[in-house]
């Protein structure tokens, strides 16, 4: 299999990322606590490292801010109904993924906020000064996605963050395809708060994932709670962790989550990004080739991951992508990528389009194969 769906969760894992996950799991995968026996003693230091590794890697000095989640939806269904009070003006974007979408818009239908979102440009980027020219006096949070999953651009989010720090509007960045591809410094782009996903460039596990909040955010905004960890208190408890993630920690996904950073720390991100952005911009120029190709991709990749989508013209997304797999065993992903309001944007509602995203283990032999049997598909 020629797998280039890395977009949806990146695979094959790193078997250092695995081999480390699972050793550590023997010997640490006790419930942590302050407790008279090693392991759970040192379970419980390691999630402490965890937390401290983990803000280390997004530019934040404050490990008491890290919260970890299942995934990014979590922790975005989290932030948003922790910051967005009754009477909120809130901002966000027609990039998103759903897991912005869904909780703001439930929020808007029930009448607890009301919402703008700014449109793209033909090249797939916000405008910083449409977010600017939105702000008002009940505007209390900006939610941008970081990396489009259908266009693969990465938006200006040092202006938006700017322009955020400025009006005193936390910026929430949604860093689901980011994360591990594209740094992320959370004091000098004025990030409020980052939701994250273990599973996708960060190369880690699916099931883990958390947010990082900036030090003026307050924990109590998030809507989390662990009934139980505090004995006595049949309340939820107050105290930090326990008042933000509920039950028994993912341990294995936790140690799967720090060894795949360490990982993608070790390989570098810059180089990383260069690789799959070669790929896409490969794979990019030679679909402009093919005249029944349509692209739906900015004119120059420079600020852009390893995503591409197209069409064929006159094929249905999800039979181009039955024949990519059955014909010529190649993994890519059809239909809206739970970003429905870029495919309305993109005129490609309701069936989408065909995703093309690379991954740590693709190579450029691959990049010829899609080539050829796309042209292969277009000429019958
Ligand atoms: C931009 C974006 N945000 C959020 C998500 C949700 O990620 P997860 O399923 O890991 O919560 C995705 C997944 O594809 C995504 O691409």
């Amino acid at each position: 299999m020629i797998y280039l769906d890395n977009a949806a969760t990146s695979f094959p894992k790193p078997p250092e990322v695995l081999e480390e996950m699972l050793e550590t799991y023997s010997r640490l995968g006790v419930l942590p606590g302050k407790q008279s026996y090693g392991p759970a003693a040192a379970c419980d230091r390691y999630l402490e490292e965890a937390r401290s590794q983990i803000a280390a890697f997004f530019g934040s000095r404050n490990p008491e801010k890290v919260l970890f989640a299942y995934n990014s939806t979590a922790a975005l269904k989290a932030i948003i109904h922790g910051l967005a009070e009754p009477g909120s003006h809130v901002i966000s974007t027609r990039l998103e993924h759903n897991s912005v979408l869904s909780p703001l818009l439930r929020l808007r239908d029930r009448g607890v906020i009301t919402l703008d979102t700014v449109s793209f440009d033909t090249n797939g980027f916000i405008d910083p000064q449409e977010v600017a020219d939105l702000i008002g006096p009940s505007t209390r949070l900006v939610v941008l996605n970081h990396v489009s999953n259908v266009l693969g651009t990465i938006q200006p989010v040092c202006e938006i963050g700017r322009i955020c720090g400025e009006n005193g509007v936390p910026l929430v960045l949604d860093a689901a395809q980011s994360a591990g591809l594209v740094p992320i410094d959370m004091p000098a782009m004025n990030i409020q708060a980052v939701a994250f996903t273990g599973h996708k460039s960060l190369l880690g596990p699916t099931g883990i994932g958390g947010l990082v909040l900036g030090e003026a955010m307050d924990l109590r905004a998030i809507n989390l709670g662990r009934p139980g960890a505090d004995a006595p208190n049949t309340r939820y408890p107050v105290g930090f962790p326990y008042c933000v993630e509920p039950g028994t920690p993912n341990l294995l996904g936790i140690f799967g989550l720090c060894a795949a950073m360490r990982h993608v720390e070790h390989k570098g991100i810059g180089n990383l990004h260069g690789r799959v952005t070669s790929l896409a911009r490969a794979l990019r120029d030679g679909l402009a080739s093919l005249e029944a190709v349509k692209l739906y991709c900015a004119q120059n990749l420079d600020n852009h991951t390893g995503i591409i989508s197209c069409n064929l013209e006159g094929v249905d997304p999800g039979d181009f992508c039955v024949l990519l797999d059955s014909d010529f065993g190649i993994a890519a992903r059809s239909g809206l990528n739970c970003a429905p309001l870029v495919h309305e944007d993109l005129g490609t509602s309701p069936r989408g389009a065909v995703r093309f995203s690379f991954g740590a283990f693709n190579t450029e032999e691959q990049v010829t194969a899609v080539l050829a049997a796309v042209r292969a598909i277009a000429s019958r």
